[in-house]
C-alpha cells in the first residue's frame, strides 16, 4: 500500500484507509528502533529541512530523529537565528531552500494555511508541523496510533477532549483522524474556549467536564495557549483548574481501561494535576515515544515507500 499524495497538510478529508496505511508503516518502524541499531538507509541521499517559526521540543526532535534513523540528510532552522528576522518574507525563504535542492520541508508557522501556501508554490514535499490554531497531522496520528496500541482499534471508543478548543491546532486534526477511525468524540470546555460551529464537525458537545468524562475510554487534556491569549478567556487559573483541571478524582470516572493523554508541553496544576500526569493511566509519555515511529512512517510514505501486506499486520 502506498501514499497517493506529496504532502501531509492536515487531517481534513484524509481517508480511514490513508490513516491506517500510515499506522501500519509505523507499527513496523517502532520495531526497527527497538533493535540495538535503530537505524535504517531508506531514505539515504534525501534532505528533509525543520523549519520551525514557533517554539517546539516534541515535534521538532523527534521529527530530526526520524530523519536520521532513516539515515535521510536533517537540518534544523530555527527562525529566530534565520534572515527571516532581517525581513525576509516565508516564501523568499523557502524557495531558497528549495534552490538547495531539498525533499521535505517540515514547517510550523503561526499562521494558519502556511504549509497549504507554500505547498502550492514550491516542489517539494511539505509536512506541516502545526499552523496557527489549524492542524497538527502528526500530533494527531501519533495519538491515533497510542489509542489504536492500547485499544486495538478506535471504532466505538468514546474519547473526551478537553480544554482550550478554540485556540488548539491539536484538537482539529484529532477531530478529523478519530472520526475517520470511526470513534465518539466529545468536546467539552467553558463556553469561551469552543470555537462558532464545533458542534457541526460531528463531536458531542459539553461544559460538564465531570458528566462527559463518565464511562469514556479516553480523555485527551489540552493545555491554555497562552501565547495564542488563551488566559484572557477565564476568570482565573484556579478556577479553570477547579472546574476543567483532571484531577485524580475526575479521572477516576473513566472506564476501568480508560486511559490519560496530552500532546504537551503541559501546565501542570492548571488542566492536569501531577497526579494525573505521572500516574498509572498516562500514556503522555507513550505518545512522545511513538512520535519517532509515525514520523518515520510518514516521511517513507511520502517519499513514494509502500509498506506490504506482512508490514500491514
Ligand atoms: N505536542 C507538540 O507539538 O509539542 P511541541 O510544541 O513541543 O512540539
Amino acid at each position: 500500500m502506498k501514499l497517493a499524495r506529496k504532502h501531509l497538510l492536515g487531517l481534513e478529508g484524509v481517508s480511514r484507509s490513508e490513516i491506517e496505511t500510515i499506522l501500519n508503516a509505523a507499527e513496523s518502524f517502532k520495531e526497527i528502533l527497538d533493535r540495538k541499531i535503530p537505524k535504517v538507509p531508506t531514505l539515504r541521499g534525501k534532505t528533509a529541512v525543520n523549519l520551525f517559526f514557533e517554539p517546539s521540543t516534541r515535534t521538532r526532535v523527534s521529527f530530526e530523529l526520524a530523519e536520521k534513523r532513516l539515515s535521510a540528510d536533517s537540518i534544523s532552522v530555527a527562525a529566530k537565528t534565520s534572515s527571516s528576522v532581517k525581513g525576509e518574507s516565508l516564501i523568499d525563504t523557502v524557495k531558497n531552500l528549495e534552490a538547495m535542492k531539498i525533499d521535505f520541508l517540515i514547517v510550523r508557522h503561526e499562521a494558519a494555511g502556511a504549509a497549504h501556501f507554500l505547498a502550492s508554490r514550491i516542489d517539494v514535499s511539505v509536512i506541516n508541523a502545526g499552523d496557527g490554531c489549524h492542524e497538527h497531522p502528526t500530533q494527531a496520528l501519533l495519538d491515533l496510533f497510542t489509542m489504536r496500541q492500547r485499544f486495538g482499534g478506535l471504532d466505538g471508543l468514546k474519547v473526551v477532549i478537553i480544554g482550550d478548543i478554540a485556540h488548539s491546532r491539536v484538537a482539529r486534526s484529532n477531530l478529523w483522524g478519530l472520526k475517520a477511525l470511526g470513534a465518539n468524540v466529545t468536546i467539552c470546555a467553558p463556553p469561551t474556549f469552543l470555537p462558532p460551529g464545533i458542534e457541526n464537525l460531528g463531536a458531542e458537545v459539553s461544559t460538564d467536564l465531570d458528566d462527559a468524562i463518565d464511562g469514556a475510554d479516553v480523555a485527551m487534556v489540552l493545555r491554555i495557549q497562552k501565547e495564542r491569549q488563551g488566559e484572557h478567556l477565564l476568570p482565573s487559573f484556579r478556577e479553570y483548574a477547579r472546574l476543567f483541571g483532571l484531577n485524580g478524582k475526575r479521572a477516576a470516572r473513566l472506564k476501568k481501561t480508560g486511559f490519560i493523554m496530552h500532546p504537551g508541553p503541559m501546565n501542570r496544576g492548571v488542566e492536569i494535576a501531577p497526579e494525573v500526569a505521572d500516574g498509572p493511566r498516562s500514556v503522555i509519555l507513550d505518545q512522545v515515544t511513538n512520535g519517532v515511529a509515525l514520523r518515520m512512517a510518514v516521511l517513507y510514505l511520502l517519499s513514494g515507500g509502500e509498506i506490504d501486506d506482512a508490514m500491514a499486520h
